[in-house]
């Protein structure tokens, strides 16, 4: 592609002529937006950027591996990976409201992020693409007060950086077909949006390890199974909750007491409006019986039929 390969060279030359032989700092999720921003500025001044992934404990399985893979280890990225694990885990103990757990997440994210970019660093690179500027210029209106999107990453408020932002002004399709340009591989590029306070906001009120441990195992599970049916690429967003609420259920003689599960898909573009997926029957079922042979404490699994509006799609 002519343009965007076009697009590449001049921003690299650009970065490369802002930035010189200074330093720059970027907060890398995994996500599409903030991934290609790294590889993009990475190709620009190379070691003189730094990554920095904020493993929050709130990750899904084998996240911190695959990031680590992909950017240190096959990219060359010079990459910290921040293990804070405890200190959200202990911040986040007794919290059982939605808002504060966002809060909180936000905060601390910022502190960890500070703590590693002091030193010497100039520059702050964030993953902004087009989209998020109309947003935020829109959700004055309504969308913020329903739910206030921290977005973790986002610019600490009193960091004393100059800000790049190399994607400001492309569409998610340009981001991707950009970072296939740049190597990222396609898995990366084309999964589902994760949520900033990721897992915290899918476990329903107290956030414990242990139920972090189930919620991970039933989400591969179900990611692992749409892909096994081609079904991943046809929705727009798939993930598990962990409803904490405990229901009755039998094996073999025994009577046990475990938890409900939801699993949950949504057909959208942006995540403002969204349907739920009419996933067919039997993928549901060899979830949901995949889900309750192997992961002990899960005792039932629904599937939420709700569209947006009137739910939201996460369910906190
Ligand atoms: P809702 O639940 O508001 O979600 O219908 C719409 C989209 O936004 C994501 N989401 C978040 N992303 N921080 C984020 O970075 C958040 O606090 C947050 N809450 C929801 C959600 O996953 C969906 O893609």
């Amino acid at each position: 592609n002519w343009s965007l390969n076009n697009f590449i060279d001049e921003k690299i030359n650009e970065i490369k002529n802002e930035i010189k032989d200074k330093k720059a700092i970027i907060a890398l999720s995994g996500g599409v937006d903030s991934s290609v921003a790294t590889v993009l500025v990475h190709k620009a001044i190379g070691k003189n950027l730094k990554a920095v992934f904020v493993n929050h404990g709130l990750l899904r399985l084998n996240e911190e591996n695959e990031v680590k893979k992909i950017f240190k280890d096959l990219i060359g990225i010079n990459l910290n990976i921040v293990d804070s694990k405890k200190r959200f885990l202990n911040r986040l103990k007794n919290i059982y409201d939605p808002e504060q757990k966002r809060k909180i997440i936000g905060e601390e994210f910022i502190r960890v992020f500070e703590d590693d970019a002091k030193g010497h660093y100039d520059y702050l690179v964030q993953g902004t693409i087009y989209s998020d500027i109309i947003e935020s210029a829109a959700s004055g209106k309504n969308t913020a007060k329903i739910k206030s999107h921290h977005n973790v990453g986002g610019l600490p408020e009193n960091i004393n950086l100059k800000i790049i932002e190399p994607l400001k002004f492309l569409f998610k399709d340009e981001v991707r077909k950009i970072g296939e340009i740049l190597g990222i591989p396609k898995h990366i590029l084309y999964r589902h949006p994760f949520p900033g306070p990721g897992l915290a906001i899918r476990i329903i009120g107290e956030i414990t390890e242990e139920k972090l441990n189930i919620l991970r195992r039933a989400d591969q599970i179900f990611i692992e199974t749409l892909k096994e049916y081609n079904w991943y690429n046809k929705v727009w967003q798939a993930f598990t909750v962990l409803t904490s609420i405990k229901t009755v259920g039998v094996v073999g003689d025994e009577r046990n007491y475990d938890y409900v599960l939801a699993i949950r898909s949504v057909d959208s573009v942006e995540g403002m409006t969204a349907n739920w997926s009419k996933i067919p029957f039997d993928i549901l079922e060899k979830v949901s019986n995949r889900i309750t042979n192997e992961i002990k404490g899960v005792g039932r699994v629904v599937y939420d039929i709700t569209s947006k509006p009137p739910a939201t799609i996460e369910w906190e």
